[in-house]
C-alpha cells in the first residue's frame, strides 16, 4: 500500500475528531522547497504518559485495528520524518487539546507522493462530526480557507449529495487556482 501526505493528513485530523475536538484548524502549505502542515485540535488532550508513547514511533498498543493496514497514524508521521530528514513535533495538554505539526523538504526522494488534497478535504469536511474544521491551504503563496460551518450555512447539511456535490466543487476550484502557477 502507498499511503500519500494527504493520507497522513486524514488520519491525523481524524485522531482529533476522535479525541472529541469541537473546532480544528488544519494547515496546509507548500512553499517551493518545504511542506508544512498543523493540525490544532481542542478535544481531550494527553497526559504526559500518554503522550510519551504516542511519540514513541515503536509502539502500538494494537488494540484498535486488528486487521486493517499497518503504519498510518503517528507511527507514519514519524518515520516519514526520519526517513526524509524533516520535522515532527506533537504538543498536547490534558483537557485543552493538542497540536501536531510536520516540516518536509519536498524534493526528498524518499518522501510519500503528496496525493490528493480536494479529497481529504471533502472526506474530513463531509465527515459526520459536530465541531467545525477550518483549512487554511496555500500553495506557493497563493492561499484560499474553507470552514465547515460557514460552508454548511451556505451550502446546507453537508450530509445530503446535492450539498456534497457544491461542496466538491468548491474545493476543487479553489485547489485549482492555487496549483496553476498561471492564474
Ligand atoms: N489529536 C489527538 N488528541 C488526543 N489524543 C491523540 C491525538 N492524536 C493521537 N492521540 C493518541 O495517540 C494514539 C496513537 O494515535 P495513532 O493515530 O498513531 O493511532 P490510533 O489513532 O490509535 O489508530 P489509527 O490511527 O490506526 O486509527 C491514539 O490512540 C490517541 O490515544
Ligand atoms: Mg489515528
Amino acid at each position: 500500500m502507498h499511503a500519500t501526505i494527504c493520507d497522513l493528513i486524514t488520519d491525523l485530523t481524524q485522531n482529533s475528531i476522535e479525541a472529541g475536538a469541537t473546532e480544528i484548524h488544519l494547515k496546509v502549505e507548500e512553499t517551493k522547497t518545504n511542506l508544512n502542515v498543523v493540525i490544532a485540535d481542542n478535544g481531550k488532550g494527553m497526559s504526559a504518559e500518554i503522550l510519551g508513547k504516542a511519540k514513541d514511533p515503536f509502539y502500538s498498543d494494537g488494540q484498535k485495528h486488528k486487521h486493517r493496514r499497518v503504519g498510518l497514524g503517528l507511527p507514519f508521521l514519524f518515520q516519514t520524518a526520519e526517513m526524509t530528514g524533516g520535522t515532527a513535533t506533537i504538543e498536547s495538554e490534558e483537557g485543552v487539546g493538542t497540536t501536531v505539526a510536520f516540516s518536509f523538504d519536498r524534493a526528498n526522494v524518499d518522501l510519500p507522493m503528496f496525493g490528493n488534497f480536494a479529497t481529504a478535504a471533502v472526506t474530513l469536511m463531509a465527515y459526520g462530526f459536530d465541531g467545525n474544521l477550518i483549512i487554511e491551504r496555500s500553495v506557493n503563496g497563493k492561499s484560499y480557507s474553507a470552514s465547515k460551518n460557514e460552508l454548511a450555512e451556505v451550502l446546507g447539511d453537508l450530509s445530503n449529495t446535492e450539498s456534497l456535490t457544491l461542496l466538491k466543487q468548491f474545493i476543487q476550484t479553489n485547489e485549482k487556482e492555487i496549483l496553476n502557477p498561471n492564474i
